[in-house]
């Protein structure tokens, strides 16, 4: 049996990265500085650290005292607008953290990580669906941030054995349980939730694109889909000498406007969103090639918009 360390694993994906990877029949310890988290998601058959991944003697002290096989790491700033406002956050929280995390893992032997990504890398390139060969242009500090931890991994594995993949995530959505809910409203559908709490009409931004009904396109994906594809992440890390990136999307995207009709469908009546001007920075369409994690990891999303709309309504705080 062999034991993985989660880095931010009692965050929103983390706590079900950990559920899932204890049911794979893997050991899990949890190690958080709770900035974002929260203690009561690590599940009771786990270990916890609390400590922040910059703290490179309490991660090294992980990996020792636990023996640890491999790292999830997880851990990390994600507000792209707050990245702007304060990068040197992001670089001492993303690129600080990775560099601590790399050391403790080099220090104490320990050869395989998978890394949390993001889409956030490709900026917003002029082709869509994007492939992990698609040249990377982060717009933002926080996407930048991202880019530079997979260089380091890069680098780091050819000075010393490590195995690892790093998994570029689109837009992950719903939850596993009603407890395991996204509580950071970021991304689109907490977003709508919100509105509809305080009684306002969700807004569309734009609704002149040269998309298919004028709204942004993304690539939704549940984060119980792109919870399974860290367990098999890490099990291609385990099985030897593995350097790999892999978008983890559905393929598919859907529109501003088929995301609020499916959540008109869950909630049961019409939510009345209306469009308004385009926001700054806001690409058409981005949409993941899944080609590569399909055919060399053997995961494909199994969960639909509908499923992450429900699921994300049922866990809402
Ligand atoms: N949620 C998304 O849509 C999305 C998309 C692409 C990539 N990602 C990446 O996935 C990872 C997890 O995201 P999430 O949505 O679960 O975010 P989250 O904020 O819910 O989880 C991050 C966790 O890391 C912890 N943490 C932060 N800084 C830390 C530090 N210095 N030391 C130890 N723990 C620390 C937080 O307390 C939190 O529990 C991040 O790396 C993020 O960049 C998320």
């Amino acid at each position: 049996m062999t034991t993985w360390l989660l880095t931010g694993g009692a965050g929103y994906i983390g706590a079900h990265v950990a559920r899932d990877l204890l049911a794979s029949g893997r050991q899990v310890v949890v190690l958080d500085d709770l900035s974002a988290g929260h203690r009561d998601r690590v599940p009771a058959d786990a270990a916890f650290v609390e400590a922040s991944v910059l703290d490179t003697d309490a991660v090294r002290a992980a990996l020792t005292s636990y023996d640890v096989t491999g790292v999830i790491h997880l851990a990390a700033k994600k507000a792209v607008g707050e990245s702007v406002e304060k990068p040197l956050l992001y670089f001492r929280e993303n690129v600080g953290g990775m560099t601590s995390l790399l050391q403790a893992m080099a220090d104490a032997g320990t050869r395989c990580l998978v890394y949390s990504s993001s889409a956030a890398v490709y900026g917003e390139p002029p082709w869509s669906p994007i492939s992990e060969d698609t040249p990377c242009a982060p717009l933002s500090p926080y996407g930048q941030t991202k880019l530079i931890g997979e260089w380091m991994v890069r680098d780091e594995a050819a000075a010393r054995p490590l195995s690892w993949v790093a998994l570029r995530y689109f837009n992950v959505a719903g939850a596993g349980s009603p407890e395991l809910g996204d509580t950071s409203a970021n991304n689109l559908i907490p977003m709508v939730f919100d509105a509809l709490d305080r009684g306002e009409a969700p807004q569309v931004f734009g609704s002149d694109y040269p998309t298919a009904d004028g709204s942004c396109v993304r690539d939704y994906i549940h984060v119980s889909d792109l919870s399974e594809a860290h367990v098999a992440a890490a099990a291609l890390a385990e099985s030897g000498d593995v350097a790999a990136i892999f978008n983890v999307g559905t393929g598919t995207g859907a529109s501003v406007w088929e995301v609020m009709a499916s959540v008109s469908d869950v909630v049961g009546r019409d939510i009345g969103a209306v469009a308004v001007e385009r926001r700054a920075g806001d690409p058409p369409e981005l949409v993941a090639s899944v080609d590569r994690i399909s055919g060399e990891l053997g995961w494909a999303a199994s969960r639909d918009l509908r499923d992450m709309v429900a699921s994300a309504w049922a866990a809402r705080g």
